[in-house]
């Protein structure tokens, strides 16, 4: 019996502070054996810095994948490819340095991490995630334990895809909206899923940012630009997976906690 946990996108300083914070208490609470969180909006909102990500990998985050925000701090591109625990999306259209889905090992298990981006109501050029999943599922050496985090914007896509490959991957997670859904389940064939893991970033916020920006920007059409909002509370959004010695789901644990970050 083993634990993981996968944390919802980490949004700027409350969310890495929140986490940095809360980390070791969950830690002890759940008796985690690994952690993997979506870091794609952790500097600033956007992007992942090289001093970000040092500050995440004490933590002892063991993997980090990204979302559409990946190229949002340039020097990403500098460090990615010497940084074997960040992933960027697999199916990016455009080449970019680093890679999309790797191999770690957890408790001499083999476990594989997946980055992908959605096709609906999202700006970026991707292939196909149906067909970059079953390329990876099909032609890479298979491992004891295989995640999935899809950022995308539509629940359909999410769930099409997980249903697509139930049974040939252990659990697919959704990123990106920064909203939990309460649908986390282990589908027919034993995958485990949920729509949206949420964020762990400002909760009196619009998805992270101040929500006077976003009132302003809808409400009046004024042009501001996102700041992330620094109020006192965080939301700590996540799921918890525990497996078998079989490697299977066996009970799957919704985290979502409003936290003092300062
Ligand atoms: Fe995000
Ligand atoms: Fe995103």
């Amino acid at each position: 019996m083993f634990r993981i946990l996968f944390l919802g996108d980490i949004v700027g300083r409350p969310g890495r502070e929140a986490v940095r914070q809360f980390l070791p208490i969950l830690r002890k609470e759940f008796d985690l054996d690994f952690v993997v969180a979506n870091v794609e909006n952790a500097t600033h909102g956007k992007g992942l810095s090289k001093s970000h990500y040092n500050a995440l990998n004490d933590m002892g985050i063991n993997v980090m994948t990204l979302g559409n925000h990946y190229a949002a701090q340039a020097e990403l591109k500098q460090y990615i490819s010497n940084t074997l625990k960040v992933l960027r999306p697999a199916n990016l259209k455009t080449p970019y340095p680093g890679i999309g889905t790797s191999v770690f090992s957890l408790n001499n298990r083999s476990i594989r991490i997946t980055s992908l981006l959605g096709q609906a109501f999202m700006h970026e050029e991707v292939d196909n995630p149906f067909d970059t999943l079953e390329n990876i599922v099909h032609s890479l050496a298979p491992t004891d334990i295989h995640l999935v985090d899809f950022h995308a914007e539509t629940t359909g896509e999410k769930m099409a895809l997980a249903y697509a490959f139930d049974g040939k991957i252990t659990a697919l997670v959704g990123t990106h909206t920064h909203i939990q859904t309460a649908d986390e389940r282990i589908l027919p064939l034993g995958t485990g899923y949920v729509t949206d893991l949420g964020m762990c970033g400002p909760y009196d916020s619009v998805l992270g940012v101040k929500k006077e920006i976003i009132i302003q920007r809808l409400w009046k059409q004024t042009k501001l630009k996102h700041e992330v909002d620094l109020g006192e509370n965080a939301l700590l959004n996540g799921l918890i997976f525990e497996l078998n010695d079989q490697h299977k789901i066996t009970s799957l644990q919704r985290l979502y906690r409003v936290v003092k970050w300062r």
